[in-house]
């Protein structure tokens, strides 16, 4: 692991293995430790580099509003700081808009795209105004209250009911956020971009995953994302829900992996 300036901001980020890079980006309000079974699988043949996001995790806030672009922009500067030029980016949920905004940004940087439990529209108003509330909720009454209303959104009935230890660290990761970054994250979000209309630019082969089970980005906006994207593969994974790389770690790195020895010439499914 490492710490490097990255802009207004320090990013905290593991580093592991040699081979091909690919950066794992993770969703809020997580930190990249949900990445550990995934780094664990593929560092044999792979170089995995797991940012935290702006304010998440071990990295330092820039300030209220932590935006996708500046996020992408951070993660850019990381990739120039350790000399990488291309990557897979591969972002779940918060972090697939920051891989959205990533291709936009720097899109001769990406080796291929996985995009799992994520969207490409925009909030509507309804759901801005969500947002808002949270984030002042968050920062006057901390992340308790947050984090007892999510959990059970966030894992499949399974994994709930058989594997408390997952449960628990999903919980501490929210736990351990600070309020002010996730409201800054979830600010953010509200603020983010309709990526639909980039998807049909998207050159890099794409992988999309989505938990059967995933109530939050549900299989809908998956599929509308493997329509619009010109090459583009779409997995569901069975008894898996919003996190669905902890959910079902086995499946999620045997998908990953089958992508990433086939990234140069995938078939669309
Ligand atoms: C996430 O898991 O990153 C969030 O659910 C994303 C969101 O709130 O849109």
């Amino acid at each position: 692991m490492g710490t490097v300036r990255t802009d207004d901001i320090d990013t905290a980020f593991d580093d592991e293995g040699s081979g091909p890079a690919i950066v794992l980006l993770h969703g809020y309000p997580f930190n990249r430790s949900m990445w550990r079974e995934q780094i664990d699988a593929l560092k044999e043949q792979y170089r995995l580099i797991a940012p935290d996001l702006r304010g998440l995790g071990e990295s330092t806030s820039g300030g209220e509003i932590a935006t996708m672009d500046q996020m992408a922009r951070d993660v850019a500067a990381l990739l120039d700081q350790l000399q990488i030029q291309r990557a897979v980016i591969c972002g779940l949920s918060m972090g697939g808009y920051v891989a959205f905004e990533f291709c936009h940004l720097f899109p001769e940087r990406v080796e291929g795209l996985v995009l799992a439990g994520t969207r490409a529209p925009a909030d509507n108003d309804q759901e801005k105004q969500t947002r808002e509330q949270q984030a002042a909720r968050m920062l006057a009454q901390g992340m308790d209250g947050i984090a007892t209303e999510t959990l059970p959104k966030l894992l499949a009935t399974e994994t709930l009911a058989t594997r408390p230890e997952v449960a628990n660290r999903v919980r501490q990761m929210i736990d351990t956020t600070r309020p002010s970054a996730a409201a800054a994250a979830q600010l953010g979000m509200a603020a983010r971009r309709d990526y639909s209309a980039d998807l049909e630019n998207i050159e890099a082969s794409t992988l999309i995953i989505v938990g059967r089970e995933d109530k939050i980005r549900p299989v809908t906006d998956a599929e509308l994302m493997h329509s619009r994207i010109p090459n583009a593969r779409l997995k569901i994974i069975e008894d898996a829900a919003h996190v669905s790389n902890l959910d079902q770690p086995e499946v999620f790195n045997r998908i990953l992996l089958g992508f990433l020895t086939g990234a140069q010439s995938p078939s669309p499914e």
